[in-house]
This record gives C-alpha cells, structure tokens and sequence, in this order.
C-alpha cells in the first residue's frame, strides 16, 4: 500500500538515498511472477545520469526476474522491518513458492511502473538494466539506470536524510552477518 508520505526524488540526488552504505532489498517482476531479496552488495555508480549497481547471485530467483523483465528496484528497508528483511535474504522463492506472503510483504506500485516496491520502506529507486552481459556472468554484477525514485519524507526531505530527528523504526539497517545489523547512527560534521 502506498503512503501520504512518499514524496518524489529528483534523479540527480537519488544517489544519496544509498549513499549511507544501507543494506536494500531488490525487487523485481516478470508476468505476474515477483520476488524480493536482500543485498547488502548495493551502490550508487552515477550521479547524473542517476545509475547504481548491485550483486546477484545466480542462485536467486530475483536475479532471474530481473533478467527477464529489464527492471528491478531497489529499496532501503529500515529497523521496523528488520525480521522480514532477515527473512527475504534467506528464504528463497525458488525453495518455498508463497515466500512473499510467508514473509508478511506487502507490495504497491507508483506511476504505471511495473516494477513491485516494499511497503513500509524509507526509499525507493526504480531501475531498468543497462545489459553488461560480461559483467552479469562473471562477477553477478548488474548496473542499473535509475527511471524514478522516491523518500518517505519523514526521514528524507529537500535531497538530505533526517535521521537523528525520526523514530527507531525509521532507521536504515546495515548489515554486519549471520543476522546482525547496525542501525544508523547518530550524524557528524567534519570542519569546512
Ligand atoms: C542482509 C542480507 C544481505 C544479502 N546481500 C546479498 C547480496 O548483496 N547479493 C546476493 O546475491 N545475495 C545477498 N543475500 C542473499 C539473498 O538475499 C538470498 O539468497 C535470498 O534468499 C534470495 O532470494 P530469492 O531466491 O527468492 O531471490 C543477502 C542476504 C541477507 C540476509
């Protein structure tokens, strides 16, 4: 289901959404087919044009609808979802059909775009494939060019993270291992 809070973000700041290192989760659809991983391997590769990068594992049925389809988003999943972030990055559709529905994930669309995104997430970046069939193969690297992104503005607003202000269960996740995060944490300033 889609929030009041969602605001748009212009694509030339959209790399600051991942920019803070958080672990995301990937979504993808081909037909009615859709699945949603995690991956702690995502990154910001571009500012203008936007474009991110992101590891899939061949063993993954993301990765295959992502192949299909040309699209994926990516989105940054914060600590009141940390159980089913753990689960998505486990669990693997190929393995057990009803993953999405075991694992309590609610999807909505924004724009007429045909790609699932999280609900309840902090950020979203809708990606089509930039094919580097080379790269996909040997190293499960996929780069993708950003065709629209999205915030929830109570903790990013005006191109800028407000964590320090917003509740616990708005912060980003950072994954460590074996089922371990960090939370983001406080904000600094380094001198001008
Ligand atoms: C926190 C976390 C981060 C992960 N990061 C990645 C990653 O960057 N790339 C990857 O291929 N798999 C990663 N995984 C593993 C996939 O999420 C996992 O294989 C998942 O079950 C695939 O689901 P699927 O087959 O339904 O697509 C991660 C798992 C966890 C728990």
């Amino acid at each position: 289901m889609s929030s009041p809070e969602i605001i748009a973000v212009e694509l030339a700041k959209a790399y600051r959404l991942l920019n803070h290192g958080p672990t995301v989760l990937v979504s993808a659809q081909h037909g009615n087919d859709k699945d949603v991983m995690a991956a702690a391997w995502a990154c910001a590769l571009e500012l203008t044009p936007a474009k991110v990068t992101v590891v899939l594992d061949k063993s993954t049925k993301t990765r295959q609808l992502v192949e299909q389809s040309g699209y994926f988003a990516l989105q940054v999943p914060c600590y009141a979802q940390i159980d089913m972030v753990h689960q998505l990055g486990t669990i693997s559709k190929f393995d057990q059909p009803n993953k999405l529905e075991d694992c309590k994930t609610e999807l909505f669309y924004q724009d007429e775009l045909n790609v699932p995104l999280v609900s309840g997430s902090i950020a979203w970046l809708v990606c089509k494939v930039i094919p580097e069939p080379h790269n996909q193969q040997t190293h499960d690297l996929f780069i993708g060019s950003v065709i629209a992104a999205w915030a929830d503005s109570r903790v990013f607003r005006d191109g800028h993270w407000y964590f320090e202000n917003a509740a616990k269960e708005l912060r980003s996740l950072h994954y460590i291992a074996g089922g371990t995060f960090y939370l983001i944490g406080e904000e600094v300033k380094a001198k001008l």
